[in-house]
C-alpha cells in the first residue's frame, strides 16, 4: 500500500512511519529527511533549502517534487511507500497524483493525525534521534531502555535538530495551517481519508493506524 501521513510538526509522522516500516515492510519517504540529507551533502537543492528550513518555512515545490520523483524511482519503493511530510501544499498533492500515475503506482490511503497544537512545542523540544540509525526518542515520552544507548542499534551518539526551537516550531505550525491543512479538503472527496487521534500513546496511535490501513 501507498499511504500519506498528514499532520502538523510533532504529530508523530516520523515515529509512526518507522513503526509501519518495521511492522508492514513499507518504505518511509520523509521529505524532511531527504532535504536534511541534501543540506548535509551540500547539493544545489540543499543550498537552496537550508535557510528556508532554519526559518520554519516551506521549501519550494519544484525542489521537493524533484526529490520525491528521484526517490520513487528507487526499486525498494515497490514494497509500498509511507509519505511522511509530503505532500505539504495543494500543488505538491497534484504533482504526486501525476507522479504516481506516470509510474503506474496508486494512492491507497491518507491518514490525518489529529493533535492539539499546544502540545506540539513540548513534543518537538524534547525530541532527539540516534545519530547512527535515526531512531527517534523523547526526553519525557520515549527514552531508550538503557540510558544513553540506542535501543535499535546500540549507538551512544544522539542528535537534536537545528529547527527544533520554540520560535521555529511556531513558524512551522503557521505554515502547516496555511499551506498543508487545506489538503484535508483535497483528499476528503477521494474516499481515502481516515483520521486518527494522535494525542494518544505512541502504541495506541500505531494500532489505530494499522486498523485504518486494514492491517489491524
Ligand atoms: P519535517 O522533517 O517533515 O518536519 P515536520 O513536519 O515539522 O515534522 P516533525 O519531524 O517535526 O514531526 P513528526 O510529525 O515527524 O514528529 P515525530 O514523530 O518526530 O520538515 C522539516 C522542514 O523541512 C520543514 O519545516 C520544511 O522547511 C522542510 N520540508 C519538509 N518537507 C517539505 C515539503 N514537502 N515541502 C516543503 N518543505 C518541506 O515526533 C515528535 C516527538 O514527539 C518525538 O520526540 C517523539 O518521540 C514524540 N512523540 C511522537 N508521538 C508521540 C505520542 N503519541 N505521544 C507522545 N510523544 C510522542
Ligand atoms: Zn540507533
Amino acid at each position: 500500500v501507498n499511504v500519506i501521513l498528514l499532520g502538523p510538526p510533532g504529530a508523530g509522522k516520523g515515529t509512526q512511519a518507522r513503526i509501519l516500516m518495521d511492522n508492514h515492510g513499507l518504505v518511509q519517504l520523509s521529505t524532511g529527511d531527504l532535504l536534511r540529507g541534501a543540506v548535509a551533502a551540500g547539493t544545489d537543492a540543499g543550498k537552496a533549502a537550508k535557510a528556508v528550513m532554519e526559518s520554519g518555512g516551506l521549501v519550494s515545490d519544484d525542489i521537493v517534487i524533484a526529490i520525491v520523483n528521484d526517490r520513487l524511482d528507487e526499486p525498494d519503493t515497490k514494497a509500498g511507500v509511507i509519505f511522511d511530510g509530503f505532500p505539504r501544499t495543494v500543488a505538491q498533492a497534484g504533482a504526486l497524483d501525476k507522479l504516481l500515475a506516470d509510474k503506474g503506482m496508486s494512492l491507497d490511503s491518507v491518514i490525518s493525525m489529529e493533535v492539539d497544537d499546544n502540545a506540539m512545542v513540548e513534543r518537538i523540544s524534547g525530541r532527539y534521534t540516534c545519530g547512527n540509525c535515526g531512531e527517534g526518542y523523547h526526553d519525557t515520552y520515549k527514552q531508550p531502555a538503557k540510558a544513553g544507548v540506542c535501543d535499535s542499534c546500540g549507538s551512544t551518539e544522539f542528535k537534536r535538530r537545528a529547527d527544533d526551537n520554540a520560535e521555529t516550531v511556531a513558524e512551522r505550525l503557521k505554515a502547516y495551517h496555511a499551506e498543508t491543512a487545506p489538503l484535508i479538503d483535497y483528499y476528503n472527496g477521494t474516499g481515502k481519508l481516515a483520521s486518527v487521534d494522535a494525542m494518544a500513546d505512541i502504541t495506541d496511535v500505531s494500532q489505530s493506524m494499522s486498523r485504518a490501513l486494514g492491517k489491524g
